[in-house]
Parts: C-alpha cells; sequence; structure tokens
C-alpha cells in the first residue's frame, strides 16, 4: 500500500501547546474575509495602535547595520547590552554581573530557555492562575507539569497563599511570578513580592520572575523583585517589547541572580544559548541606547494606558452582569461577566466577535474556569476609538445576557 496519501503524523506533544491569544485570531480571520470590521483587542502590541520606540533606539539599530554589524554575535549577547542590563538590574537595588545575563529572542525565549534548563520531565512548576500562557504551553512541551496556584479577583488579583500552600509538592522546581501581570494588570505590594520569596526559599524554588511590564506600571517603574533579597534565587525576564516598544525586534533578556546555588544554571543556560547561536544582533545595539538614553516616552506611555485603563474599567462596570477591577498597569483588563447557564466565556468571546468584529480572548486561554465568565481586553486603541468598541460590546452584552 503506498503511504504517499496519508497525512504527515505530528508530534502528540504539540496537542498539548496551546496559546489561545493567537488561536482565536483564526476565527477573526474567517470573520473578515466575510466582510466584517474586526477590531484586534486579543494581542498586547503597542505599534499596532501608533507607539513606537524612541527614536535614538531606531538610530542605533541603523548604526548598527550599517557599520556592518550584520554578523553572528556571541551566544549570549553583546558586551555592550549584557554590561547596560547588568547596570540597570543594579541601578535598581538588584545587583546583576553581566556574566550572568544572556540576550534573548524576547522574553519568550528567556521564558523557554530558563524553563528548559531547570524542569525536567514531570517536574512541576508553580504558575499563577490565571496566568500568561506562555508558561503553561513550553512547561506542556516539556513534558513536565504546571501547577496553578490561584489569584484572587477579591483581593485585586493578588496571590492566594493559603491556594499555594495546599498546592505545592516535593517535585515543584520553580514559582512563576509575572508582576505587574498579564493578563489581569494587577501589581503587587512589596509585603506580597516578600512574600513570594520566603515562599520560594521555604521550597527550595527558583523564582522565575517576569518583569516585562515594570517600566509601565501607572505610578512608575516598579523595582526588581530581586532587590528585595539580592540572594535569593531569582530569575528575572524582561525585553524592548512593552515599555520600550519594540515588540517586533524580538529582543529580551534574562539575568540570573548571584546566588551561587545556580551557577549550574548559568552554564545550563549558557549552553542551551550556544544551540541557537545569537539573538538578532542590529537589535541588541538598541539595548544600551534604550538603557542608557532619554526614556521621557515611558512617562507619556504610562499616562496614555491610565486613561485608557479609567475609561475601560467605568465602562465595563457601567455593563450589565459585567465587573471589572482596575488595572494598575500595562493595558489589560480581565472583567467578568455573569453568563447565562450552560454559556462558556469562549462561547461569549465568539458570539461578541461575529456580532460586532471585536476580538478579545476567553479567560480560560489562562486558565480561569470557562464557567466563570472572564475575557481579557488590550486597551491601547484610543480613549474615542475604546469608548466606541465598549458602546457596541455593552450593547450587544446586554441583549446576550438577556437571551
Ligand atoms: C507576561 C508576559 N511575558 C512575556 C511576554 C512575551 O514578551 P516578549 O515580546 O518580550 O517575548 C508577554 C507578551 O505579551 C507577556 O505578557
Amino acid at each position: 500500500m503506498s503511504l504517499t496519501h496519508t497525512a504527515i503524523p505530528v508530534s502528540p506533544r504539540i496537542s498539548h501547546f496551546s496559546y489561545a491569544i493567537r488561536n482565536i485570531a483564526v476565527e477573526a480571520e474567517r470573520v473578515e474575509a466575510a466582510g466584517r470590521r474586526v477590531r484586534y483587542l486579543n494581542v498586547g502590541n503597542p505599534p499596532a495602535f501608533g507607539f513606537q520606540p524612541p527614536a535614538h533606539m531606531i538610530e542605533a539599530v541603523e548604526r548598527a547595520m550599517r557599520n556592518g554589524e550584520n554578523g553572528y554575535g556571541p551566544s549570549p549577547g553583546i558586551a555592550a547590552a549584557r554590561e547596560a542590563i547588568a547596570a540597570e538590574y543594579t541601578g535598581r537595588g538588584w545587583p546583576v554581573s553581566a556574566n550572568r545575563v544572556l540576550v534573548t529572542a524576547g522574553t519568550s525565549e528567556a521564558i523557554d530557555l530558563a524553563l528548559t534548563a531547570l524542569v525536567d520531565e514531570h517536574g512541576e512548576v508553580l504558575v499563577p492562575m490565571p496566568t500568561y500562557p506562555l508558561y503553561t504551553a513550553v512547561i506542556a512541551k516539556l513534558g513536565a507539569r504546571a501547577v496553578y496556584y490561584r489569584t484572587d479577583p477579591s483581593r485585586a488579583w493578588l496571590p492566594d497563599f493559603d491556594h499555594l500552600a495546599r498546592v505545592v509538592t516535593p517535585a515543584a522546581r520553580a514559582l512563576v511570578v509575572i508582576d505587574p501581570n498579564n493578563p489581569t494588570g494587577a501589581t503587587y505590594p512589596t509585603e506580597v513580592r516578600r512574600q513570594l520569596l520566603d515562599f520560594a526559599s521555604t521550597h527550595g524554588l527558583v523564582v522565575l520572575a517576569d518583569e516585562v511590564y515594570g517600566d509601565i506600571s501607572y505610578q512608575g517603574p516598579l523595582p526588581p523583585i530581586g532587590s528585595l533579597d539580592a540572594d535569593a534565587p531569582v530569575i528575572s525576564f524582561s525585553s524592548l517589547s512593552k515599555g520600550y516598544v519594540a515588540p517586533g525586534w524580538r529582543t529580551g533578556w534574562l539575568a540570573i541572580g548571584r546566588s551561587p546555588r545556580m551557577e549550574d544554571l548559568v552554564v545550563a543556560l549558557k549552553k542551551l544559548a550556544d544551540g541557537r547561536l545569537c539573538s538578532t544582533v542590529p537589535m541588541q545595539h538598541a539595548i544600551q541606547s534604550a538603557l542608557t538614553g532619554d526614556r521621557s516616552h515611558q512617562a507619556a506611555f504610562r499616562s496614555a494606558l491610565q486613561e485608557r485603563a479609567d475609561v475601560t474599567t467605568r465602562a465595563l462596570q457601567a455593563m450589565p452582569g459585567m465587573s471589572c477591577i482596575a488595572p494598575t498597569a500595562a493595558f489589560y483588563a480581565l472583567p467578568k461577566l455573569a453568563l447565562p447557564p450552560g454559556k462558556t466565556d469562549h462561547d461569549y468571546v465568539l458570539a461578541l466577535l461575529r456580532a460586532t468584529g471585536i476580538l478579545c480572548v476567553h479567560g480560560s486561554g489562562f486558565g480561569t474556569s470557562p464557567a466563570d465568565g472572564f475575557f481579557r481586553i488590550v486597551f491601547l486603541a484610543s480613549p474615542a476609538d475604546l469608548r466606541d468598541i465598549y458602546t457596541q460590546m455593552g450593547a450587544f452584552t446586554a441583549e446576550y445576557i438577556s437571551r
């Protein structure tokens, strides 16, 4: 029998790799093809809404290209970038040395590298619920297990330490902390951050600190969690994507704290980094320019975001059946709709898309229960556009819950 017509099999591991933020866009493309305008509120992509990186970063990349910096670079990153990143953390109270910094293809690659170096098959990683879904996707790809710990909407989405204590087991290797948080827009007070470090220390966990939104908390830049205890085993992830408005450059980093317990991990991460050669070299030249240059764009970005957060929270809280906790950072809100019986968050998001062209992401794509009715909105559009979007969403939702 000829096998030429049978489908090429894919690995079963793909069935567990899920990234709802982009997966849902497939349905949006169908809606668009049918002639309806789609308002994409699914991806946190500031340049798509007119926010752009400062000119000195663009000039640094252009200069690097013109100066012939178009070859491979060192696997861990160019020295100027690693030194600028180390100086940035150190200046914010967390001493980091340049030889414990790796420049990566965004925070995303940093997450993948760190989890790959840390977690065995069947090992466990504590992940906040709701979470940024790349964590659970990569953990699934590695054959490891994501163990959710609740963050509590009735307490401004802060971690539920009682739940955390109930779910941790001796197989846990790492505690993921996303602060400021996507998808909730929460920021954690110092006491909560301290409690997270204490919890990790009690259970022998590495803290994987996703600090990609650290510069766009509306109150101003936040110190890295490592600044609370320089000796704690912390790995911080960040990038040029959010605070420096250049997500398409795919340029980020990870920084490993000074704890001697992480020496082997540093070696392992460098070994993994060798395998992918290097991250984009011309863009790495923007890192020093970003971290040492003028950052006034960040103050403007923060106040634009605060205004949009206010418009969003007010509009959602006024909708029937809807509740929304005010975000304190970034450009996400995670409202909750009291769903009609038998409906899921995914049903609502699809119905909203088909009826209005407004594309949000269902909360279950971030780990919440489908019946809970959470969904995520990216509020980067202009306040006028957002008002228009929320008027349509409010009218649709009133009709949807009365069906
Ligand atoms: C919490 C969080 N971590 C990581 C990322 C990935 O960012 P990057 O563009 O730096 O890979 C995102 C992107 O939205 C995010 O929200």
